[in-house]
């Protein structure tokens, strides 16, 4: 960051659908997927709806402009009463990389997890995702567990 640029980390609102579309559209074109507009509307709904606590999201804002996103789900666990946290997508604007957005992201991952009591937060990426998993290696333990899926 220059000193001119404010890096804000906030909760989604509904006011920032259309740039959260563009980047959530963004993180997708990564994963080489699209998803219809009734999905796009149906994640919007439920990350913004103060009534649905599963889904939430945060975003990273300069100067009035998204430039990251993350989204972050709590579900219960049989090992742990009071559930987790399962971050599943993260993603900052390509021009605005390497400069701490997705450290930052994560962390207020991690503080809105603390604060709700909940401190496990996982997640998964591809292993080939070398960007990523610097970052990830920083702030996390590499767990061992491999992904298996039907479906
Ligand atoms: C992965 C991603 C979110 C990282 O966001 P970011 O804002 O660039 O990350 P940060 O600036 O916080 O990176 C922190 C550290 O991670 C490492 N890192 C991040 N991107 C890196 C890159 N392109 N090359 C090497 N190291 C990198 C560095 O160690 C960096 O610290 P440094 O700049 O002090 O060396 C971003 O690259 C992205 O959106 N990629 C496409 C989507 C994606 O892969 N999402 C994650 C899927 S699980």
């Amino acid at each position: 960051m220059t000193q001119a640029d404010e890096l804000v980390i906030r909760p989604l609102t509904a006011g920032d659908r259309d740039q959260w579309r563009e980047l959530w559209a963004g993180y997708l074109a990564f994963y080489h997927t699209s998803l219809g507009a009734s999905v796009y509307d149906h994640t919007f709904a439920r990350l913004t709806d103060p009534d649905d606590t599963a889904l939430n999201g945060l975003v990273a804002e300069i100067d009035g402009e998204l430039v990251g996103l993350v989204h972050y789900i709590l579900h219960d666990h049989c090992w742990k009463p009071e559930g987790v946290v399962y971050l599943q997508d993260l993603f900052t604007r390509r021009d605005q990389r390497q400069r701490g957005i997705g450290k930052y992201l994560i962390e207020a991952v991690y503080k809105a997890a603390d604060d709700l009591g909940r401190p496990t937060v996982y997640w998964l990426t591809q292993d080939f995702n070398v960007n990523a998993r610097a970052l990830y290696d920083q702030i996390a333990e590499h767990t061992p567990f491999v992904k298996y899926q039907r479906g």
